[in-house]
């Protein structure tokens, strides 16, 4: 079986990268992680690939004069491996243009909320502090917004009346790590299809 070459973009610590590496990696997959793209020096997601074996490259923006540039140099990487699919998890840019056009409708991102609720940065502490009683997290489509792209799937989770942030996150996170492959081993079975907002997942 050919299988889906993947690279997952990331800025931080590389959870969610590790799991979908890891669901590569099982038997019967149907994809591969070929690369990983940083933004960050510092991040521990760099270290986590290079334990995996997985080939990382750190792309420093402030080198470039604009995100035009930037991610000109990103898609020429991209380009060379032959990557399919796109994963954002936990990179903390807006996808521009020029990556948006070459891989439209083949990037994903995942979200510690349920989407359209608390969309951007610290979903779940501002879960929290609105008193939800389920929280969880969403994969979806990138599109030029912040986490606005169609939803692919969720995942709840109750929010505990004890819950701190952090015991919060981990909740979801625990989810995340399921989620994640799941989505991306149903866009290499091709079926997944955007139809306006909507993204219908075919059965077999
Ligand atoms: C996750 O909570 C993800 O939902 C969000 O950023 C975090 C990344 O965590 N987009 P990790 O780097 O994968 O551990």
């Amino acid at each position: 079986m050919k299988k889906g070459r993947v690279a997952v973009f990331l800025s931080g610590r590389g959870s969610n990268f590790v799991s979908i590496t890891r669901a590569a990696r099982a038997k019967g997959s149907n994809y591969t992680v070929r690369l990983v793209i940083c933004d960050r020096p510092e991040a521990p997601g760099l270290e986590k690939a290079a334990r995996m074996g997985i080939p990382a490259h750190f792309v420093d923006p402030g080198k470039f004069p604009g995100k035009f540039a930037y991610e000109a140099s990103i898609r020429g990487l991209l380009e060379r491996e032959g990557i399919e699919l796109i994963c954002l998890a936990g990179y903390m840019r807006l996808v521009g243009p020029v990556l948006l056009e070459r891989y439209a409708g083949r990037i994903l991102n995942i979200h510690p909320a349920l989407l359209p609720s608390f969309p951007g940065l610290d979903a779940q502490a501002r879960a929290l502090r609105h008193g939800v009683k389920v929280s969880g997290c969403t994969v979806h489509f990138v599109d030029a917004g912040t986490d606005t792209g169609p939803i692919i799937a969720q995942q709840a989770v109750p929010v505990r009346d004890d819950d701190d942030e952090a015991a919060l996150a981990r909740r979801i996170l625990r989810q995340e790590h399921r989620l994640y492959p799941w989505a991306i081993s149903q866009f290499f079975a091709g079926r997944l299809q955007i139809r306006g907002r909507t993204v219908i997942i075919r059965k077999k």
